[in-house]
């Protein structure tokens, strides 16, 4: 006979026993939640695979920074839509209703602060995920295209961020967006028609919120909804996660493989909740900087460009516009497209640097460019002036592409010359140029970003304090 639902079913010990009289139908909700986790998990196996490689889990092979990416990018969007019901965009209400936002609703400031600091921390971890990608060598095949899928979402990304930058409406953002959307003129034939296409005509006005409110509400993360899915599918289209590959006398050894969940699903979940934590931190200890409200009249001293564009904007400074935000940025993105279509001599996938010679290359590549970047900046600010010495030929000429060609023959002699004294591969000496661009981009960032004071001029160290 089947046991009436207020029965206490023998097999239970003595606590369960009391447990279950006091909460009669507690086996009945114990039932339901193993449905619901039985369901749960049926879902989540739609999403992942039911094994994956041992190896795979280990935490330094990716540092769980795709997944941290995935986890900013669903904060952003839940921020973002609670953002939407407060934020008006219209010049004239702009400033006034993120004001609004953080005096007078609840949490407003706080969820605005998430919004921020999620989408900053996500350039930075989506920029790591980039380089641990190139440096387990996980861009070879099977993996191009998601390569490219990814450096798609890496340019989304960043567009989201200098979108969303206007929005507020405040000095900063304005200032910033002139000077970043200014540089779209010197893009050959057709950049002022893109400038004017983006900014809804010839200046930043209504127009020019309009459009940026539409593309980072609705345009990019559309791009993004469809991309991210896309990216990840792909993964497991390639058998997961990049490892080495069997050596080559037994191809078919494989690692240990072990259920997703719990394996895999605990790791992602704990990896997601230290990060959500450090948001809600940060969130609480440092709120989003707004300056005061936007003033088309009146340009700050200096007037820098967002943090992630810092770099081009020191470029711009030694550099003619047409090479430092056209001819190089495309070279550097269309080299990065091409990059797994390049000849190497082996897949090194799965392989931190490559080998132990490609890390000491990347050393040897890292202290180069620190070294003579931060010297090409003194260098130029103090000595050269390309248009003064040679003034019968046209600064696009003398400023930009003589030192471009020094600059690209630099990275070539570079190049020839590591590989002959390491008596490197291919993989290697790729790696050891990308080290050095990777490098002298950073310099060129932390300059644009700590050392530049007003009128955008050079402060040493020992200055710091003296020029504002
Ligand atoms: C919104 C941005 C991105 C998100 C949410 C994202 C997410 C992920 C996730 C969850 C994985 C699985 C493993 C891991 O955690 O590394 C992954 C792998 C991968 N990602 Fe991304 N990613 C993004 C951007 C990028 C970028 C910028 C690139 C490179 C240009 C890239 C290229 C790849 C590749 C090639 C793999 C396969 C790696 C392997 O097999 O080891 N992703 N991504």
């Amino acid at each position: 006979m089947m046991p009436s639902q207020h029965e206490i079913p023998e097999r239970l010990n003595l606590l369960q026993r009391i447990w279950y009289s006091i909460f009669p139908d507690a086996h009945k909700a114990q039932k339901e939640r193993r449905d619901y986790l039985r369901l749960l998990n049926t879902l989540v196996l739609h999403f992942r695979p039911k094994v994956v490689q041992e190896r795979t889990l280990r935490f330094n092979l990716t540092w769980g920074l795709g997944g941290m990416a995935l986890v900013l990018v669903c904060l952003l969007f839940a921020t973002g839509m609670m953002l939407k019901f407060a934020y008006q965009p219209v010049p004239d209400r702009a400033y006034e209703s993120v004001v609004q936002l953080q005096d007078d609703v609840l949490f407003g400031q706080l969820v605005r602060n998430i919004h921020h600091w999620s989408a900053n921390i996500l350039l930075i971890v989506v920029f790591l995920h980039f380089l641990r990608v190139f440096f387990t060598g996980a861009f070879h095949s099977p993996r191009q295209f998601n390569w490219i899928i990814g450096l798609t979402m890496f340019l989304a990304i960043l567009g989201s961020n200098f979108t969303g930058y206007l929005l507020p409406w405040d000095q900063l953002a304005f200032w910033a967006v002139t000077i970043c959307t200014g540089m779209m003129e010197y893009i050959p034939g057709v950049g002022e028609g893109l400038q004017q296409l983006i900014l809804g005509g010839r200046d930043i006005g209504p127009s020019t919120l309009s459009n940026f409110f539409a593309i980072h509400t609705a345009v990019i993360p559309a791009c993004l909804i469809v991309l991210m899915p896309f990216h990840f599918w792909r993964v497991r289209k390639a058998g997961g996660l990049v490892v080495p590959r069997p050596p080559a006398e037994n191809p078919s050894t494989k690692g240990e493989m072990v259920a997703t969940i719990p394996n895999l699903i605990l790791r992602e979940l704990a990896v997601a909740a230290v990060l959500i934590a450090l948001i809600m931190l940060v969130s609480i200890v440092f709120d989003a900087s707004l300056g005061v409200k936007a003033n088309p009249g009146l340009s700050p001293n200096p007037t820098k460009a967002p943090w992630y564009f810092a770099g081009m904007q020191e470029l711009l400074l030694h550099i003619h516009p047409l090479f430092a935000v056209v001819v190089i940025p495309l070279t550097i993105v269309g080299a990065l497209i091409f990059l797994p279509y390049f000849r190497y001599e082996a897949n090194t996938g799965g392989v931190w640097f490559v080998s132990y010679r490609g890390r000491q290359m990347a050393v040897v590549a890292a202290v180069t460019a620190t070294v003579a970047t931060s010297l090409g900046i003194i260098v130029d600010e103090f000595l050269i002036d390309f248009v003064a010495w040679i003034p019968a030929i046209p600064p696009v000429v003398s400023n930009g592409l003589l030192p471009a060609a020094i600059a690209l023959a630099a990275v070539v002699g570079f190049y020839v010359l590591i590989k002959r004294i390491y008596n490197a591969t291919n993989n290697e000496a790729i790696q050891a140029a990308f080290v050095l661009l990777l490098c002298s981009f950073l310099v060129l960032t932390i300059i644009g970003i700590w050392f530049r004071g007003k009128g955008m001029a050079l402060v040493l160290p020992w200055q710091f304090g003296i020029s504002g």
